[in-house]
């Protein structure tokens, strides 16, 4: 196993000289950004400009600003409001963590802003080391990359390297793998793929059912019958043990084993797609908290690691030429993404007992008092430590987008996940305090009886 060193930068931050003028230069912006807040009408101009150079609009018209606090977001005008949705999980530790932003500071002064896989610096290794350190014993060795589809490319070329001529990979209903043309075909959303061409090689079988005692056997004997269908022809299966773009959907350990078991009998890859779930359910990887450890050949991680990695065994381990790429990351994501990983395990955040763990015990509580105030319109709660959903009324997209709306105007933003139901999603700063899940779960209560008085639902 790499064994992974300690950070190049922790000499750096600890030169009191190095620490002090770091400190120095985060006091000064928040100083002054505090005292650059965009006044109503230059908000408003810089909203429509958006719109006009991205041919849409933003999502919610809001441009962040700064300084923010934990899961307080301070935006371009000033006010304030609680961010549980992270940028769609990046921001693992919130908005302006003094911590991290000390890190970003220093490794941004060192030498380069962005780094190629030919002249990687120090912060890459760091990054690659710990990252296949807290993989467990079978995966060997990592490939760094910039966004969660990336990942998932390298690893599909990889598991098609491996198994050529083999070309198929089997995915679950209602997954998401990312937006490149490989990922939107695996990715089971047609809009996503509206009008791109299909090479026909993906495989579908039904994820877990919780309603259905015999989720696991179909789900098996669909992954068999595409076996059996295509002799020779499958390289691999892609894991999502929380689906994220699919609403924080999940399964019991054994429903994931049972299907490994299958792929391994059938010697093709298991791949998991963790860039979602990564640092969010318990442990680094879903994966180990599922204790799935011995099956896995290849894992993809991306989001809170502020970059992205493929993680791979030796066996997955590619020819020359297959993955590289100009870019491995920018120093301070790999800084920054180190740092985090570090402080996961140094702070308790990890393991069973540990914060994360205790923040969706947490969630799953406040819900709880959520739905005994609202019994007729919140529904079920799925997902795991900081990944949390649930389904506000009848789960149609419709009513989602107007809680998420009206939630918003009382200072919440969340996001959307699934489909048949919809559901409200939140990917919580690991740290956020009870101060803050609370005040987030009343304006969640805030927001449901504005919609339900609005359209005349009974709560
Ligand atoms: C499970 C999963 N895989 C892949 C991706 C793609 O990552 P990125 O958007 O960084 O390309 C996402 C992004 O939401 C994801 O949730």
């Amino acid at each position: 196993m790499t064994r992974a060193k300690p950070s190049p930068l922790k000499s750096l931050l600890d030169a009191p000289k190095v620490r002090a003028a770091a400190q120095a230069l985060i006091d000064a912006v928040a100083e002054e950004s505090a005292e650059r807040a965009l006044a109503p009408t230059a908000m408003a101009k810089a909203l429509k400009d958006f719109e006009r150079v991205r041919g849409r609009p933003l999502g919610f018209p809001l441009v962040l600003g700064g300084p923010g606090g934990g899961a307080r977001a301070r935006l371009a005008d000033g006010t304030q409001i609680l961010d549980f949705i992270g940028g769609i999980g990046v921001y693992g530790f919130g908005h302006s963590d003094p911590d991290l932003l000390e890190t970003a500071v220093v490794a941004a002064a060192v030498d380069t802003v962005f780094q190629g896989h030919l002249m990687p610096g120090p912060e890459y290794l760091h990054l690659s080391q710990l990252l296949v350190k807290h993989a467990g014993p079978r995966i060997r060795h990592a490939w760094l990359s910039v966004s969660g589809a990336m990942a998932n490319e390298n690893a599909l070329k990889m598991v098609l390297q491996k198994h050529a001529p083999a070309d198929r990979i089997v995915a679950f209903g209602g997954n998401f793998a990312g937006r490149t043309l490989a990922m939107a075909e695996i990715t089971d959303k047609p809009a996503f793929r509206d009008g791109l061409p299909s090479r026909g090689n993906v495989l579908y079988i039904p994820f877990y059912d919780p309603t259905d005692p015999d989720s696991t056997e179909k789900s098996v004997t669909a992954l068999d019958a595409h076996l059996r269908r295509n002799p020779g022809r499958v390289a691999g299966m892609i894991f999502e043990l929380i689906q994220g773009e699919g609403g924080f959907n999940t399964a019991p350990r054994e429903f994931f084993a049972a299907l490994m078991e299958h792929c391994r009998e059938a010697g093709i890859a298991v791949w998991i797609d963790e860039v979602q779930t990564f640092a969010r359910t318990g442990e680094l990887f879903a994966f180990r908290s599922f204790g799935l450890d011995d099956y896995v050949d290849l894992v993809t991680v991306g989001k809170t690691l502020q970059g992205s990695a493929v993680l791979y065994t030796k066996a997955y381990n590619p020819k020359p030429g297959l993955v590289a790429g100009t870019y491995a990351g920018s120093t301070v994501g790999m800084a920054v993404g180190a740092r985090i990983i570090e402080r996961l395990e140094e702070e308790g955040y990890l393991g069973k007992e540990g914060r994360i763990s205790v923040l969706g015990g947490r969630v799953e509580r406040r819900f709880e008092v959520l739905r005994k105030r609202l019994p007729q319109t919140v529904g079920r709660r799925t997902g795991m430590g900081a990944m949390q959903a649930f389904v506000p009324f009848d789960g149609s997209a419709d009513l989602v987008k107007e809680v998420l709306g009206a939630a918003f105007e009382e200072g919440l933003l969340a996001f959307s996940a699934g489909a048949n139901p919809a559901k409200i999603r939140m990917l919580l700063p690991v740290n956020t305090t009870d101060e803050e899940l609370e005040a987030g779960f009343t304006i969640f209560e805030k927001a449901i009886r504005r919609v339900a008085e609005a359209r005349g639902i009974p709560c």
